[in-house]
């Protein structure tokens, strides 16, 4: 199933296109299953109604695991990688993983969990957080993992949303030289959550923590209480396997759903042919499993094709800026998938933490999360891969499951900032605001995808209904990505950011909605209203325009405040990079606030405000202006 050239690619395309059934039936054989599928597709955009692999049964640890152990029981499956360099790396061999897997599943069982129930994963990146992700998929419980930057009340409400049996933490997490609580935050959320029943806690960072007696129970101690042998549970092709929360342009994240078939087949099959991995190499993604990234491109997709992966727990700049190429060095890393935020954060310290570093084991490097300015592109291109290995910006979302527009390493000639094609199997199309396609090269527009994959999501958790609305029913027969995207004459896909109110900070999805709700919640504050501005390094940063009559004290206490109230309702990864007080918004006459008009003057483009016509008070525009010039 790896494309090998570039006429492979073309021809393997127009076969995807023209019998998408065969093409994925075919696919589909490079993977274990317990019993095939009667029907490759049926599918409905306006219901919306999916079903890939229908009557098929599988456990997807068992093309993750199992399958390898005969062969490859011996090859690592991850290297563990500490974010402390002094410590040792650990290294989990396909067969211990297993084994590990196994164990930690009979401790989901033996806590009551079972096929189906929805189980919520808080934890730091170490192999448990792999483990603990795998041993729900082998007992068929559904994983909800979250991103540990996020708060006690925003874990609550993940929780709550999908009713979660379960939780599994840790005591705590490092993060560069900072320690996050973990359990503490957990015990903060689980106050709010009736249906959590256990509570299993790593010993990590060992720091003090509660442990509430026949709710809390240790995870070393568990583990001592079963054997290693468990079955894995049989599952329908569409049953699901996770959940996974993402931000979209109102107030409340949903709940993505993924089902087991598919996503594993389009997982294995991007993760091989985006990246060209090869057998023996190893693979680098410095996600966090808590973003689809690490579901799909640091678990699912390499395991599936029995890869070895390096998992690290730190960031980029912990000890010092020259810990990713420490790392490429220590384990001879092969393929890097990294974000642009990072690439820019590393370029800012200049090339002395690349001194002395061998890169020479690069051969693919990857990109993800955000649009890749052409700047940050060339220095990973010429400092990284030293002009040598592909870079492959990987253009997807939480919602695709897997990469959709993207070179294929080493086979398609790639372009600084463009994702260029689209791999096989998918139909994207560029739409009007009618939704009217827009045909031919050189040409812009919304970018939608008319043609089900196997990856794509299914429903969002408990809410059908938002699901279509907030994917299927901006045009009609066709997924809606809430992305702009031009296409250029060689037919090459950009994508050039979100057209909703969606923010991508550092590459973490948030929308607008979700900040100004936060702000709103703070004593005092009025009305709010969140832009996004370019930011050097994170892309995007958060502009705040917020109306609050009474400070407490001086006002850059309040706006101390105001962050401190974001961070305990989101987390700190939602906090404003900017607060301006203003009297007052630029409204319509029908109250709907002018965003087009903020966004200008977080911007810093105050002379091309466009028409200010319509609005109920134009003379605020000008207070806001004067204002903004005046905030550092
Ligand atoms: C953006 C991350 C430009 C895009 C896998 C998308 C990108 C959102 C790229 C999804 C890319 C992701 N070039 N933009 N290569 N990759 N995006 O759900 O706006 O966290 O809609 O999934 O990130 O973010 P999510």
């Amino acid at each position: 199933m790896q494309i090998t050239s570039f006429n492979q690619y073309e021809e393997d395309y127009k076969k995807s296109i023209e019998n998408p059934e065969q093409f994925w039936g075919e696919v589909a054989q490079n993977f274990q299953w317990r019993k095939p599928w009667f029907k490759v597709l049926s599918w409905n955009f306006n219901e919306p109604d999916i079903k890939w692999f229908e009557g098929a049964k599988l456990n997807i640890t068992e093309n993750c695991l199992d399958r390898h152990l005969e062969k490859n029981g011996d090859k690592p499956a991850i290297i563990w990688e500490p974010n402390n360099p002094e410590e040792e790396s650990v290294t989990l061999t396909y067969k211990m993983l297993h084994e590990r897997v196994c164990r930690f599943a009979n401790v989901l069982k033996r806590n009551g969990a079972k096929k189906g129930d929805r189980i919520c994963i808080y934890m730091p990146m170490v192999p448990e957080l792999a483990i603990a992700v795998l041993a729900c998929a082998r007992i068929g419980a559904v994983h909800s993992v979250i991103f540990g930057g996020f708060s006690a009340k925003s874990i609550a409400d993940r929780i709550n949303d999908s009713q979660c049996k379960l939780v599994i933490t840790a005591d705590g997490a490092y993060r560069g030289n900072k320690q996050i609580p973990l359990k503490d935050v957990i015990d903060d959320a689980l106050i709010g959550c009736p249906t959590v029943e256990k509570c299993i806690v790593l010993t990590h960072v060992r720091t003090p923590v509660s442990m509430l007696k026949g709710r809390d129970v240790w995870w070393e101690d568990e583990v001592k209480h079963v054997n290693d042998i468990c079955e894995a549970e049989e599952m329908d092709a569409e049953d699901m396997l996770f959940i996974l929360y993402t931000s979209g342009s109102t107030g409340k994240p949903k709940g993505v759903v993924h089902t087991c078939g598919g996503y594993m087949v389009y997982a294995g099959y991007t993760f091989t042919n985006v990246f060209n991995y090869q057998p023996g190499e190893v693979y680098f993604c410095t996600a966090d499993i808590g973003w689809i990234t690490g579901h799909s491109y640091i678990v699912y997709g390499p395991l599936s094709q029995g890869a070895t992966s390096v998992l690290f727990e730190g960031i980029p700049t912990y000890p010092n800026a020259s810990r990713f190429w420490d790392i490429v060095e220590k384990h001879k890393v092969n393929t890097l998938y990294t974000a642009p935020t990072a690439i820019r954060s590393l370029m800012s310290f200049g090339e002395e933490p690349l001194q002395g570093k061998d890169l020479s084991s690069i051969r693919v490097l990857g990109s993800v999360g955000e649009p890749i300015n052409e700047e940050a592109w060339h220095w990973f291109d010429e400092k990284i891969g030293h002009g040598k290995a592909p870079i492959v910006d990987t253009w997807w979302q939480t919602e695709t499951g897997g990469i959709m527009i993207s070179p294929i390493a080493t086979v398609t000639p790639t372009k600084p900032s463009y994702a260029t094609l689209p791999l096989p199997g998918i139909q994207p199309i560029l739409v009007d605001e009618n939704g009217k396609e827009i045909e031919g090269n050189g040409v812009s527009g919304n970018l939608c995808i008319k043609f089900p994959w196997p990856g794509m999501l299914r429903t969002t958790y408990g809410d059908h209904e938002r699901c279509k609305q907030t994917y299927f029913s901006t045009y009609e027969n066709l997924y809606f990505t809430g992305d702009g995207c031009l296409r250029d004459e060689d037919g090459y896909y950009r994508i050039t950011g979100r057209v909703d109110d969606v923010l991508n900070v550092s590459g973490h999805r948030i929308g607008t909605a979700e900040v100004e709700n936060a702000i709103n919640m703070h004593a005092g504050v009025v009305e709010s209203a969140v832009v996004g501005y370019p930011h050097d390094v994170k892309g995007q940063g958060i502009y705040a325009f917020v109306i609050n009559p009474e400070m407490h004290g001086e006002a850059e206490l309040t706006k101390k405040d105001i962050l401190q109230t974001v961070t305990r309702v989101i987390g700190a990864i939602a906090k404003p990079d900017k607060i301006l007080f203003v009297f007052g918004l630029p409204k319509t006459r029908s109250g709907k606030i002018m965003r087009r008009i903020l966004r200008k003057i977080a911007e810093g483009d105050t002379a091309n405000l466009g028409d200010t016509s319509t609005l109920l008070d134009p003379g605020v525009v000008e207070e806001i202006i004067a204002a903004s010039k005046a905030l550092k």
